[in-house]
């Protein structure tokens, strides 16, 4: 029998929606081959159980710079000298050693510390919402500004420079890698001008402890800068707009945020593995490792598809039973530095939203929400909402 491999795509028909191949991959059951647009043939783990599992094994890397690393879609070259200090192109020991520099910035506490000024955030837009009136744009009027304010406090870098570093960051898959560019040169000279001129912000504190100590060099800390500013606005404004479109879409789950505000922090679980925006991981093997009854051979690429493991599950939306154990944050070594400052984030945005909006509701039908989809984020561009 020839067993032909699939063309990897992960597109979703329905903007929240699982990925159309997710039943044909799964059928090939949890680890298998899959072909990309490089012609290339990683594994992909599709299984809920072995995508933890692989994701928590010490005999895979994330280092990027290896000869065959997996990428589901094309991504600007050349790829190493771009991601000398960043988290999650880095294996243990500069891994550890990068990330135990910036978790204090992330515990349940700090955010906590947060909220009043998240809170403050998000009024603020939706009074701005309010007053301009109906229809409006929950995307560029609302979704982006409150993530991307909010990175912006907490890192140090002025919000003045938003449209800037929004638009780069947007770009940052086009294939002249100019984006990236732009803003690691942003993020130095920003960390320039504060050497001379110290201000308050997580930057700062790097700027005081790491820098100054000689723990981190003028680059690696612009580099650092600038991938948790990226992974800080975009993520999160995604999952806002995506989250709401689910929930207009899922009038018997929107009910019940509504009736309950108690409910929300169950539905922001919920809906972050119903939509697992972030729909592929990358690895590469270093060792030979035994799973889901295939050897993955050391020096192979393996993909994560956490949009399609977390579906395994459940494919029903239900705010009320949250499956806790999902892969939209990631796992292991990696899982997401800025998750409890996301759930912070989307908590709060959706309590006041569904609060002070009550017949919010989409300006347009589901099939003209202009669309972001690709294997590494699924969202929308815009969320046109009327009230
Ligand atoms: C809902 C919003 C978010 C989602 C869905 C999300 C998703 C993820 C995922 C899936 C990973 C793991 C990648 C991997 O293992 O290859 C990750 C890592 C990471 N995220 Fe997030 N993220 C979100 C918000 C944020 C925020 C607000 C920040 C703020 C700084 C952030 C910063 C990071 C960083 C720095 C890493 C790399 C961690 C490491 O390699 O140790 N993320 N995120």
């Amino acid at each position: 029998m020839t067993d032909t491999i699939p063309d990897l795509s992960l597109h979703r028909s329905c903007p929240y929606g699982p990925p159309d191949q997710a039943a044909e991959l799964r059928e090939r059951g949890p680890v298998a081959r899959v072909r990309l647009f490089d012609g290339s043939t990683p594994w992909l783990v599709t299984g809920h159980a072995e995508a933890r599992a692989l994701l928590s094994d010490p005999r895979v890397s994330s280092d990027r710079s290896a000869p065959g690393f997996p990428m589901p879609v094309p991504t600007p070259g050349p790829r190493p000298s771009n991601l000398s200090a960043t988290l999650i192109a880095n294996d243990p020991p500069v891994h550890s050693r990068l990330r135990r520099m910036v978790i204090p910035s992330f515990t349940v506490r700090k955010v906590a510390a947060l909220k009043p000024k998240i809170e403050a955030i998000v009024t603020e837009r939706l009074d701005a919402m309010l007053a301009a009136g109906s229809p409006a744009d929950l995307m560029a009027d609302f979704a982006l500004p409150v993530p991307s304010r909010v990175i912006c406090e907490l890192l140090g870098v002025p919000y003045e420079d938003h449209e800037f570093f929004e638009e780069q960051s947007r770009r940052r898959l086009d294939a002249d890698g100019q984006a990236i560019q732009n803003l690691i040169k942003y993020l130095h000279d920003l960390v320039g001008r504060k050497i001379d001129n110290p201000g308050d912000g997580l930057l700062d504190d790097l700027i005081a402890e790491q820098l100054r100590e000689g723990a981190l060099d003028h680059t690696e800390l612009a580099t650092m800068g600038m991938v948790m500013l990226i992974a800080g606005h975009d993520t999160t404004a995604n999952m806002i707009t995506l989250g709401t479109l689910a929930l207009l879409s899922t009038p018997d789950q929107l009910a019940k945020v509504r009736a309950d505000e108690a409910a929300i922090p169950g539905a922001v679980e919920e809906l972050l593995r119903y939509l697992t925006i972030a729909g592929t991981l990358s690895r590469i093997a270093t060792d030979d490792i035994e799973l889901g009854g295939r050897t993955i051979k050391a020096g192979e690429g393996v993909l994560v598809a956490s949009a399609v493991a977390n579906r395994e599950q459940s494919d029903d939306l239900d705010v009320d039973h949250p499956l806790r154990q999902h892969l939209a944050f990631g796992f292991g070594i990696h899982q997401c530095l800025g998750q409890n400052l996301a759930r912070a984030e989307l908590e709060i945005a959706f309590t006041q939203l569904f609060r002070r909006i009550p017949t919010l509701r989409p300006a347009v039908p589901l099939d003209e929400v202009p669309r972001r989809d690709n294997a590494l984020l699924s969202g929308v561009t815009a969320l046109p909402v009327s009230w």
